[in-house]
């Protein structure tokens, strides 16, 4: 049998995904502002996810600078989609209108200034994808909406599943009928935190 790799987590640091100068100069700002952004290993995650699945109608809970909306609205475009991204945070909504239009990606992705767990109250479907990247803690609010707004063969993906106030939302999910659901606890390189997990379901 092989044995395994040496250090897995150098080993994996050379398959980070390339991305273009929009998106590494996000990176050097993020680690300036300490904005907690996916990174490209699960930024390139979820363009795949949205990509495959074919989602057109993607929301986004959390945009902080717009890193992670930028992957998505990259998979938007390329079926003529639409993100929706809601930040409570004006200076961080305002910021991330000018990343999206320097990504050329403003016709694709529309950032919203509001408590995203008032906002969803007031949304309606169908989306193909939701992403959860808000408090951990107000995960598990969010799930009722999210399987409201969802539509039947849509995804969900929740970032940071390894923090203690995500265990709710963990313990939720992983029992809800109309979710067929794993969740990964990974190395993921430039994320932030590098060990974490992540919440990926489908909506039943
Ligand atoms: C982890 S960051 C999002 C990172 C972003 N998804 C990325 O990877 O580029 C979380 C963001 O959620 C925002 N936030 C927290 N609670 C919120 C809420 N209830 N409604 C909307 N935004 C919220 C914070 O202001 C912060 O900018």
């Amino acid at each position: 049998m092989s044995s395994m790799v040496q250090d897995p987590e150098s080993y994996f640091r050379q398959f980070i995904p390339k991305r273009p100068p929009i998106l590494e100069k996000m990176e050097a700002e993020a680690v300036l502002e300490s904005i907690p952004i996916v990174g490209p290993v699960v930024g390139e995650l979820l363009f795949l996810l949205a990509k495959i699945s074919g989602a057109a109608r993607i929301l986004e809970f959390g945009t902080a600078s717009g890193y992670s909306a930028v992957y998505l609205g990259n998979a938007a475009r390329d079926v003529g989609g639409k993100v929706i991204s809601l930040e409570s945070d004006a200076e961080r909504a305002v910021e991330a209108v000018s990343h999206i239009r320097e990504a050329g990606l403003e016709e694709f992705v529309e950032v919203r200034c509001s408590d995203a767990i008032q906002a969803v109250a007031e949304m309606n479907g169908p989306f193909d994808m939701v992403f959860l990247d808000i408090e951990k803690r107000d995960y598990a609010a969010l799930l009722p909406h999210c399987t409201r707004i969802v539509r039947k063969g849509g995804l969900l993906i929740a970032d940071n599943v390894c923090f203690a106030d995500a265990d709710p939302f963990n313990q939720l999910l992983f029992r809800d009928e109309n979710w067929r659901a794993v969740h990964l606890y990974a190395f993921l390189p430039m994320h932030s935190p590098e060990r974490d997990g992540l919440g990926v379901a489908l909506r039943l």
